[in-house]
């Protein structure tokens, strides 16, 4: 099997692919990474809580080791993140001042300039898109912005800082600004928003990344159309940054709960593999998902998997223990029908 996906696509976009580094140590996941991949994401390592513990106190061993793998192998990588909007997904010395206050926005922005700063400087020499901003939008409610010490305390000057300090410390580097469920037209409406406040107030955003954790016949195609169509408007490129097809759905799951774990208990088939309708189904959908990106591959910078197979994804786990079936390899890392439909849509006639 010689196929490569980067080697299809390589007049159009880059591919990419979101792992772990213990993926990296494993000798049969590095030859698919190398034959099919150019731009690595690391999962995990890189995130503010895994790298910063501590005003002055920072954790580098495993990005260091991510960004060598990258160097040595001639690979490119997408820094995530530098910020991520969420008060669980940061360290509660970021939202205090030393003697226990809420943080002051000076401080809060101080700290964020220098977050920024001291990780872009060290990782620029191979990272060449930066997420800059992760998941600021707010999912419910009239605000544009998700509630959090963040925008609490700074409104939107948080994001424009970040963008600000990426750019200073690597010019030449594509900074996007990285969400999900940005095809529903309620959190559309305040993507565009905040993109347009960003651009008025001159924060150097050159990319919106859709971070792409599809559902299995979550029909979210035609108004992913709508929403490239008003980036297109705004002269933003897009990324495709952490693409996934969940097919044992989380949708069901919060909706039915036991009722849905009660149907997946008597599929015994899905010990064994996907029950054929719906392998028919998730397939149907890879198709429709790249056959929209290819009509729209003259504004998308990137498109990237988020795991490389499916025994590694995150839908394993998240929000329950299932096995799941999100991706174009199977546990074996064979291509799945999925990936060979997808390959020849890329190959074209
Ligand atoms: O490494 C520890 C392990 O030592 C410990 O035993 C275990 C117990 O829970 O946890 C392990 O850490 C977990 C880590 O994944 C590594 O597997 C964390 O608990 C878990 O929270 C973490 O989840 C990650 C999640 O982001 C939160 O950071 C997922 O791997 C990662 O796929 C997910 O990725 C996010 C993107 O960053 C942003 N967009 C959504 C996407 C999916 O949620």
């Amino acid at each position: 099997d010689l196929r490569s996906l980067k080697a299809v696509v390589a007049d159009r976009y880059k591919i990419g692919v979101g792992v772990d580094l213990d993926v990296l140590q494993n000798p049969e996941d590095v030859a698919l990474i190398r034959r099919h991949f150019q731009i690595l994401t690391p999962e995990n390592c890189m995130k503010p809580q895994a790298l910063h513990p501590a005003e002055n106190v920072w954790r580098f061993e495993q990005a260091d080791a991510f960004a060598n793998f990258a160097r040595s192998h001639g690979l490119e990588l997408v820094g995530h993140c530098l910020v991520w909007a969420k008060d669980d997904r940061t360290d509660r010395w970021m939202m205090e001042e030393p003697d226990g206050r809420p943080v002051t926005r000076e401080t809060l922005l101080r700290r964020i300039e220098a977050h920024v700063r001291t990780v872009v400087e060290r990782y620029a020499d191979v990272v060449t898109m930066w997420d800059v901003v992760n998941e600021a939008v707010a999912d419910g409610g009239d605000d544009i912005l998700r509630d959090s010490i963040y925008s609490r305390t700074a409104g939107v000057d948080f994001i424009v800082t970040a963008f600000r300090a990426a750019r200073a410390a690597d010019p030449d580097a594509l900074l996007i600004y990285n969400d999900y469920n940005c095809h529903m037209p309620h959190k559309r409406r305040k993507l565009l928003a905040l993109l347009r406040e960003l651009k008025e107030r001159g924060a150097p955003v050159d990319a919106y990344g859709m971070q792409g954790h599809l559902e299995l016949g979550d029909n979210s195609l035609p108004q992913l159309r709508e929403t490239f169509e008003e980036l297109r408007k705004l002269g933003l490129k897009v990324v495709v940054s952490e693409l996934d097809l969940d097919v044992v759905t989380r949708s069901r799951w919060w909706a039915e709960g036991g009722r849905y774990r009660a149907e997946l208990a008597r599929w015994d088939p899905y010990r064994h593999g996907l029950p054929p309708e719906i392998e028919q189904n998730a397939l149907k959908q890879w198709i429709e998902t790249f056959s929209l990106f290819e009509q729209y591959r003259d504004m998308i910078a990137r498109i990237s998997f988020w795991n490389l197979h499916d025994g590694q994804s995150w839908l394993n786990y998240f929000p329950w223990p299932r096995t799941n079936y999100p991706l174009l390899w199977d546990r074996q890392r064979r291509p799945k029908p999925a990936f060979d439909a997808v390959y020849r849509l890329l190959l074209g006639p």
